[in-house]
């Protein structure tokens, strides 16, 4: 037995000075980036600034204890705001050229000009676009699949403003919640997604 408490107590000394180590490395690795990156336009500095949702899942690598990301899940989804008209089903046409583009919150976009979704970048959507990214689910018969009962179209209204309500680490921008795209632009997405019409669905 005493000859393993030195043993242990060098283990207990050397994760120690791991944990440290690694805490170092954050610290000067942000110190970098914050040293180097520098405000440029609306592309600011505070950009890098971690919220709660963010620096848990850093922390965790992305895989939180379920009672933590439960709770903060349920968090993020109070934070939806649905549309006061209750509509929720928008205009496809318009959501095909929201999901196709990629403008917005860079430093060379005027402030103030429309954001896009940039949903193919990390889904396959319409059958007529052959470039897209997989890093997210296929959403092609998105609607075919679920249908458009009022449940449905919420659960699409709030994944895509608020995704993180549903997966905690979920690497889909919240893009109602940051203020990228609008209630209605949110709408046509859910119309894209959602809409008989749309070539989501045929
Ligand atoms: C950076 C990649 C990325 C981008 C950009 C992205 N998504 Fe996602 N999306 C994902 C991933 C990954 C999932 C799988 C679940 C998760 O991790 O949240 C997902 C899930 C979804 C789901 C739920 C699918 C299901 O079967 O339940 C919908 C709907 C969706 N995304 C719509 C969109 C729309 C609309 C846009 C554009 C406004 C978009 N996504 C942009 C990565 C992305």
């Amino acid at each position: 037995m005493n000859t393993s408490k030195p043993l242990l107590l060098a283990l207990l000394f050397l994760s120690c000075a791991i944990a440290r180590a690694e805490g170092d490395y954050r610290a000067q690795a942000l110190a970098v980036i914050k040293h180097d990156f520098h405000d440029r336009g609306q592309a600011t500095i505070d950009r890098l600034d971690n919220d709660a949702v963010q620096y848990v899942c850093n922390r965790y690598s992305n895989d939180p204890p379920s009672d933590l990301s439960d709770m903060l899940e349920a968090e993020q989804l109070d934070t939806v705001k649905f549309p006061a008209d209750g509509k929720l089903l928008g205009d496809w046409k318009k959501g095909e050229k929201i999901a196709q583009s990629g403008a917005g919150f860079t430093w060379t976009d005027r402030p103030g000009l429309p954001v896009g979704g940039n949903c193919y970048n990390c889904h396959k959507i319409s059958p007529k676009e052959i470039s897209f990214g997989t890093m997210g689910p296929s959403l092609y018969r998105y609607g075919k699949r679920r249908g458009t009962s009022l449940s449905v179209q919420k659960d699409t209204y709030a994944q895509i403003y608020n995704a993180k309500g549903y997966k905690l680490c979920s690497p889909m921008p919240r893009f109602g919640h940051i203020g990228a795209l609008t209630e209605e632009q949110i709408k046509d997405l859910v119309g894209l997604l959602l809409d008989p019409e749309s070539p989501v669905n045929q």
